[in-house]
């Protein structure tokens, strides 16, 4: 037998017992005639102790040579720690375990880093030397937690008759906005495989085959620019339903997340969500991510400026334009060279300038101050019902200025305040648009996906400028990031037909890349819609984690690299040779996503 307890399990009611333990030396210490050692596995650290003088010599040299991170089997008994060793901090901690025996099992050279002093060490060190990082129980913390999460997903969707289905990974492109991550095909030179971008596609066929309640807890890939809270491979919490409407989905998804969070973390979180409108969320919060938890909205101010003696403020209102800003509520928080820094931004981003006004009990502090006249002075404290404040303002076509003021709001929020992570603010975001205009191409793309559908779900309803066309789309929000995202879906092919006729895709190509789902829906498919969670961003925020690497166990770079396997490699000549490809790189620079 290697063990018959886990360090994190030994306390005060083994005292007297023998045990036996294996695990990592954390620490060695020497005190004198003592020497103690922290023994840790994944049930956490319990205080080894021996008594140098009283060991047999064999024993006493094996004591001797263990370091940091060796692995040991320790025999030993339990017992109380004197009273002035005891340390509450840790389950352990009132007792140690006397050793009586210890075989080495395996040495450990000396580590690139010290796993008990992280805060110094580069990300891309750990991440060379990841299965030594996973090695901190804060990391493991988040692992089992996440394992335990999905564990509390998989358990309610099996209760509510969802069946779980695999679909395949070596696919055709299944549009979700991002790049495809391609696989070449030996056996067809020539042509490659697509990794899925999502489900999508098989989760509605297999409505169309009858099983009406799926789900998957799966990989995507997607080969898009990386962030804090991207990887090019990421896990979905997918679902989908037959016989459904958005509240069906929405309620459902309420309980299901309510309860593992419950089950998991014991916090209890209130439902139904706060329901946000897609044009009211951009109106008052700048984005379709709203963070509930910034209390500053964004507000109408053209009427209040108007009359103004600022040419640019009459410019921008005659040209269809707007004055919106926020108030602050702290406004000496905030230096003057620090707006200076928030200006700059509004800049960056494409805006004339940031103006701000500080209203203190009697008087004003800004730049404007000789151009704000005092009727202007009366209607904005009136509209503020604050008597301190600072005013961030911006003029121009709201499509602009409505981005960047949401920016501000957030960052001028994150620089006053340090949000708790146990605040966790959900909310859905509905009534979107069913299409946007890309610019750049000059044409109309989904906001969603081309299986997105319209409202009301008729064929006349796409005959509306596009714009004004409304997708029955509901986002799940929390604390300001995106972690979910479903739909009712399309289930008539005309609708389908007409929608890719709207995306300006040509018949010929719609029919090659999709023709099986347009075929699928003129065989009785059966109205049905669903959802997909980002299971990583989840755990990211659920965790009060930055960045979502902190909850994979072998993330990727922000460059899409693995630093440990030095993942994506070179492939031999003989296997590219296999599949047909020759290589060109002559213009080998790292493309721009
Ligand atoms: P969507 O594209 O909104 O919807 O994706 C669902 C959720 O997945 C997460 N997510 C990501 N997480 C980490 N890294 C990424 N690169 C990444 N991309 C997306 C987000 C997002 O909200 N098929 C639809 C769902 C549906 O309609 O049922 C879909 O994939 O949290």
């Amino acid at each position: 037998m290697f063990r018959n307890r886990e360090c994190g399990e030994i306390n005060a009611s083994l005292v007297g017992q023998d045990v036996i333990l294996a695990g990592w030396v954390q620490t060695v210490r020497d005190h004198g005639s003592l020497k103690f050692f922290d023994l840790r596995d994944r049930s956490g650290i319990v205080q080894l102790v021996c008594s140098l003088s009283e060991l047999e010599p064999e024993l006493l040299s094996l004591v001797n040579r263990i370091r940091n991170e060796w692995v040991v089997q320790v025999s030993g008994q339990v017992a109380l720690r004197p009273p002035d060793m005891v340390n509450r901090k840790i389950s352990t901690g009132e007792v140690e375990v006397r050793i009586r025996d210890v075989q080495i099992l395996n040495t450990c050279k000396n580590l690139p880093f010290d796993l008990t002093n992280i805060t110094s060490v580069s990300e891309s060190l750990r991440l060379t030397y990841r299965f030594l990082d996973l090695r901190r129980p804060t990391l493991q913390e988040n692992l089992i937690l996440r394992a335990r999460f999905a564990h509390a997903l998989r358990d309610f969707l099996a209760k509510n008759g969802f069946v779980e289905i695999e679909t395949p990974f070596l696919t055709k492109s299944t549009p979700e906005g991002a790049r495809d991550f391609i696989v070449p095909s030996r056996l067809n030179p020539g042509r490659f495989y697509a990794l899925p971008q999502s489900p999508q596609l098989f989760k509605q066929l297999l409505m169309v085959s009858g099983f009406d309640r799926y789900y998957q807890i799966v990989r995507c890939f997607r080969d898009e620019d990386l962030r804090a809270d991207r990887q090019p491979e990421f896990t979905q919490v997918d679902l989908e339903m037959s016989f459904v409407e958005e509240e069906d989905i929405i309620s459902l998804t309420e309980e299901m997340l309510t309860t593992a969070i419950h089950q998991t973390f014991g916090i209890r979180v209130k439902t139904p969500f706060p329901r946000v409108n897609y044009q009211e969320s951009m109106e008052r919060f700048g984005t379709d991510k709203p963070d509930l938890r910034n209390p500053m909205l964004i507000e109408e101010l053209s009427s209040v400026f108007l009359p103004s003696s600022l040419e640019i403020i009459n410019q921008a209102v005659k040209n269809n334009g707007a004055v919106k800003g926020f108030f602050i509520p702290d406004p000496e928080k905030i230096s003057t060279a620090e707006i200076d820094g928030y200006n700059r931004l509004v800049k960056e981003r494409g805006g004339t300038g940031l103006g701000w006004i500080r209203f203190r009990q009697e008087s004003i502090q800004s730049p404007l101050k000789k151009f704000i006249s005092q009727e202007v002075i009366d209607r904005l404290r009136e509209k503020s019902a604050l008597s301190n404040s600072l005013l961030f303002f911006l003029a121009g076509p709201p499509e602009k200025i409505l981005p960047i003021l949401g920016e501000l709001r957030t960052l001028v929020d994150q620089n006053l305040h340090q949000r708790s992570s146990e605040e966790k603010y959900f909310c859905w975001l509905v009534n979107f648009p069913l299409l946007e205009y890309n610019q750049q191409q000059q044409r109309w793309q989904s906001r969603h996906h081309p299986f997105t559908c319209p409202q009301p779900p008729r064929l006349d309803t796409l005959d509306r400028p596009p714009e004004t066309i409304m997708a029955r789309a509901y986002d799940l929000v929390m604390n300001g990031v995106e972690i979910g995202g479903g739909s009712i879906r399309i289930h008539q092919r005309s609708i389908q037909e007409k929608v890719f006729d709207l995306l300006g895709l040509p018949r010929e190509k719609y029919l090659q890349q999709f023709g099986f789902l347009l075929e699928a829906l003129e065989c009785g498919a059966p109205p049905h819609g669903g959802i997909a969670l980002g299971l990583d961003r989840l755990m990211m925020l659920l965790l009060g984690e930055n960045s979502i690497r902190e909850v994979i166990a072998f993330p990727k770079t922000q460059k899409g690299t693995c630093l440990m396997t030095d993942a994506p490699g070179e492939v031999d000549p003989s296997l590219l040779e296999e599949n047909s490809i020759r290589l060109n790189l002559s213009e080998a620079s790292p493309k721009k996503g």
